[in-house]
Parts: C-alpha cells; structure tokens; sequence
C-alpha cells in the first residue's frame, strides 16, 4: 500500500502539492492537563480526549503514508505524579489498547511499545504482547507508543547489551560504532525521526528518543495535544516541508543535489 518514493524522498503525488511526507514522524504529546484545567475539568479528562487525537493522527499519518510514527505516551520521569494520576493512566493505556487494536489492524498499522515494560502490571505487559502480536504483520504504518520510556534509559539498555556481548568475546570494543549502537536501540531497524513535534508549547525535549533525534527537524507549538486536529498536523508537515536539510553541508551543495537528482 506504500506510495512509490523517489530518490530525494518526494512521494508520488505529493511533488505536485510541494508536501514532503517525513518517513518518520515522533510527537511529545503534551498539554492533556491544561486542555481540562481550561475547561475545569479533571486532567484525567485532558488525558481522555487526548486519546481520541491519538486516533486522528495515527489515521492521517497512514493516509498520507508516514512510514513510522512515535508517540511519547509515558516517560519514565512521569512515575513523579501523583498516585492517582499515574493509575488512571495507566488504566486508559489498558482500555486503549483493548479498544483500538481491530481498528490498527483494519488500517494495516503495526504496533510496537518501547520503553521498560517490566515496570507495568502483568495485565498490561499481556495485552501489550498480544497488540504486538496480533499487528506484527501490519506494513502501512509502524506506529510506537513510548510508554515508561526514557532516552536515557534507552541508551544504557543499548550499552548494556553491547557490553555483554563484548563479555562474551562475541564482540571487538573496537568495533562499536554508530550503527551497532542505533541497531541496539529499541527502534533498530527503523529510520530516526526526521519530524520531532512537541504540543503544549514547552521548549524541552524531557528525555525523548535523544538518540535517533540527532538530526530531527524541531516543530514546537502552544497547541495542547486535544487541540492537535489534523489541520494543525498538516501545518507542521507544511513547516517540515520547508525546512532545508543540510546534514552538516553547504546550502550550495544541497541545491546542486537536489537538481542533479530532479527532486526541485
Ligand atoms: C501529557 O500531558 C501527557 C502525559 C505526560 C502523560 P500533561 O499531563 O503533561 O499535560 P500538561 O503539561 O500538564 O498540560
Ligand atoms: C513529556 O511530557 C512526556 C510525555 C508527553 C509523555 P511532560 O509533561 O511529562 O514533560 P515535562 O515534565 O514537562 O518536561
Ligand atoms: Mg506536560
């Protein structure tokens, strides 16, 4: 179902409408609290509608054929809440789950979850296996939700392993480099993020894919996450659309590129 991409990463159909889809689009949904502060309602309420934004993003992202999105749900910073504020949610990643699994697999959307599972109930690490396993086959859209995620954590999850491998002679010290280190991250094997979104209009990353987010293109906005419609998502795929990446090159050497390849 994926559109046929050329070298430059134009999508066909898309050149027309000057749109570059991001192969890979990694969002820190924030603001859930202050949406149901405005409207004096509990957070747990901004939390809910939260969800159905969830629904809408992940929906336009197949439509327009992102190939992976990464949704920060959970940070292993965010145990600091209160209590209750943790259960609920807790509570609303189960049902979540529960609830919006046929709907994944109608849209041929692939599920993964990153971050250390083993900190959740025993029925949440279930229902999270058996998502998994029942999209493992989906292809139109890896869509990963960040749950008790850290990037830090998952740094020395990666050092970890390469480390034991070292231990076990099975691996050179010498021999470590970007690539081992990217392939013992949990999102190995997929594209880093080239759109990082943040709503709810801080300027921070609060420990999200540090990693894979070396060469992300930032797009902050005050838009709290409930309000994320889609044609606040098509602006910040407008705004990305826009950007120039240079990779550490000349503006020169970028545009004779992009001519020498036909992508402008
Ligand atoms: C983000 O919204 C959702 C989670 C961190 C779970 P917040 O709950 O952080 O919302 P604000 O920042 O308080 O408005
Ligand atoms: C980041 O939001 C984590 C998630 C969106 C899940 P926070 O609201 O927890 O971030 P800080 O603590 O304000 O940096
Ligand atoms: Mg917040």
């Amino acid at each position: 179902m994926q559109k046929p991409m050329d070298e430059a990463g134009w999508q066909a159909g898309e050149k027309e409408r000057k749109l570059r889809i991001p192969r890979h689009v990694a969002i820190i949904m924030d603001g859930n609290g202050r949406w149901a502060q405005a409207r004096r309602l509990p957070r747990f309420a901004g939390h809910k509608a939260g969800v159905e934004t969830v629904r809408s993003v992940v929906e336009h992202s197949v439509k327009l054929g992102v190939e992976v999105l990464t949704l920060f749900a959970f940070s292993s910073e965010n145990w600091r809440r209160p209590r209750k504020e943790v259960d609920l949610l807790m509570d609303l990643f189960l049902l979540a789950l529960e609830r919006e699994v046929r709907r994944l697999r109608r849209n041929d959307v692939r599920l993964r979850v990153i971050g250390d599972r083993s900190a959740f109930s025993q029925k949440l690490q279930a229902r999270i296996a058996e998502a998994e396993q029942t999209t493992a086959d989906c292809r139109t859209l890896t869509l990963q939700i960040a749950a008790n995620y850290g990037g830090r954590w998952d740094i020395v999850h990666a050092a970890r392993a390469l480390a034991q491998r070292v231990n076990e002679g099975t691996l050179d010290a010498n021999d470590i480099d970007e690539t081992l280190v990217g392939e013992a991250l949990t999102t190995s094997g997929l594209p880093d993020p080239d759109l990082f979104i943040r709503t709810g209009g801080e300027q921070r990353l609060s420990n999200f894919l540090l990693w894979q987010s070396a060469y992300a293109e930032l797009y902050l906005t005050s838009v709290l996450w409930p309000d994320f419609n889609v044609t606040a998502y098509e602006q910040a795929l407008q705004s990305f659309s826009l950007r120039q990446r240079r990779f550490g090159r000349t503006t020169e050497q970028v545009l004779a590129d992009s001519i020498s390849s036909g992508s402008d």
